[in-house]
């Protein structure tokens, strides 16, 4: 057997930066605390699932909602997700939504719907890893158009512009922005939808963060384009605090009904093959949907202060810079000072060796846009964000200049 042709070339140029350190952090830990920064799940730290939503989902096992699904997803989730959008000014009915297990799903599964060897996706730069290596594996190229820190980090219009071609496929938008925290602005979104429908090209929006947001507004974008095809993909890991339970949705929103429901069957063929999302989660999900979601003011709340904490921090320390992230829970820092590392990747791994913090490099989230930075997440209590705060001062004091 030929090891090299035994395993799929696919995977050969993927690689998720957020897990990648993992094996590493395992090491650390052996010796010393490791405050972890990398993920973004707010259940490993102090938030938990609220009673209502563990007891909805008891409810549907106990009701013996523990069949197969159909692959689109159940009808009442479908329905409340349709009245969730409806309220946002999103015009779709349930039928133009499918369920997944997660967004992750949801990106693979519009990816592989959609996407042809060669052809091109537009991402933001810098962008959540998943959208870059979906786009490898299928064998698209991805190409990234520039988000400007300098205008917090929202996307530049013209490089967004010039990028655009005959072989763009998809246009990728996340907002709020993971791993930065931009908030999108109205009219910048509108300019993204204004180029989409000069190239007839599908805009899939990341809305998972819109609900978390500090300052202002999220605008779906599927409220603002009615010339365009958008194909909106959301979820409940984060903002209901269930992210064990996979539980994401896609829906199609277009001008164009015969290609509205093309996208939509190729979508269902591929979500055929996994049966079905989660069915009990789906009945709960739906129950909670359509209640007051009381957690969530609490939620945001809880996360401005530590967002707060750690903007002010880095503000102090030498040597970094950030622009104060609008929505999410990432924070992604400017390592403005050379010092002890090559690049932002060695900055990672040396603060994690000695110091015990880990962070994402940003050129993970982006080889160009995202390089000398890092990206860490704000959701720790106030506490565990000094200690590591204290610890990445420490080191920048040690090790740069
Ligand atoms: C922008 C964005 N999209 C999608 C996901 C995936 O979320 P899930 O698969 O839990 O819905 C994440 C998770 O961090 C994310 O930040």
């Amino acid at each position: 057997m030929k090891k090299e042709s035994f395993f799929s070339k696919r995977l050969q140029d993927v690689s998720y930066a957020i897990r990648e350190f993992v094996p590493i952090a395992k090491e650390v830990e052996k010796t010393k605390k490791v405050v972890y920064l990398n993920i973004g799940d707010p259940l490993k730290y102090d938030f938990k699932t609220p009673d209502y939503i563990k007891e909805a989902l008891v409810k549907a096992v106990r009701n013996d909602k523990n069949f197969y699904a159909d692959s689109q997803g159940v009808l009442e989730l479908r329905e409340a997700i349709a009245e969730r959008e409806n309220k946002n000014n999103v015009s779709i009915t349930p039928d133009d939504v499918l369920v997944t297990m997660g967004i992750s799903e949801g990106i693979m599964a519009v990816f592989a719907s959609l996407l042809n060897p060669g052809d091109e996706v537009l991402l933001p730069g810098p962008a959540y890893p998943l959208y870059i290596d979906a786009s490898k594996f299928f064998g698209a190229k991805f190409i990234t158009y520039k988000c400007d820190e300098n205008l917090g980090w929202q996307p530049d219009i013209e490089d967004l512009q010039a990028k655009v071609s005959e072989k763009t496929k998809l246009i990728v938008v996340i907002n709020p922005n993971n791993p930065t925290g931009s908030l999108y602005e109205k009219s910048t979104l509108k300019k993204i939808v204004d180029i989409a429908a000069q190239f007839d090209v599908p805009i899939v929006s990341d809305e998972i963060y819109d609900q978390i947001v500090y300052e202002g507004e999220t605008t779906p974008l599927a409220s603002i384009s009615d010339d365009v095809t958008v194909i909106g993909l959301n979820g409940f890991s984060k903002l209901h605090l269930v992210t064990g339970w996979r539980m994401g949705y896609i829906y199609i929103k277009s001008p164009d009904e015969e290609l509205k429901n093309q996208i939509y069957q190729t979508i269902l063929k591929y979500l055929m093959f996994r049966l079905s999302a989660h069915t009990p989660s789906q009945f709960a999900l739906a129950e909670v949907l359509r209640g007051e979601q009381k957690h969530v003011e609490e939620l945001v709340k809880k996360l401005k202060e530590r967002r707060d904490y750690v903007y002010r921090r880095i503000e102090e320390i030498d040597g970094l810079s950030a622009v104060l992230p609008k929505g999410a829970f990432y924070i992604f820092p400017k390592i403005e000072t050379k010092g002890a590392w090559k690049d932002d990747k060695e900055f990672s791994l040396k603060l994690l060796k000695e110091m015990g913090v880990f962070v994402v490099y940003g050129s993970g989230f982006d080889p160009t846009y995202g390089k000398d930075h890092f990206r860490m997440v704000f959701l720790p209590p106030v506490e565990m964000l000094e200690e590591a705060m204290d610890r990445i001062e420490k080191f920048l004091k040690k090790h740069s200049g």
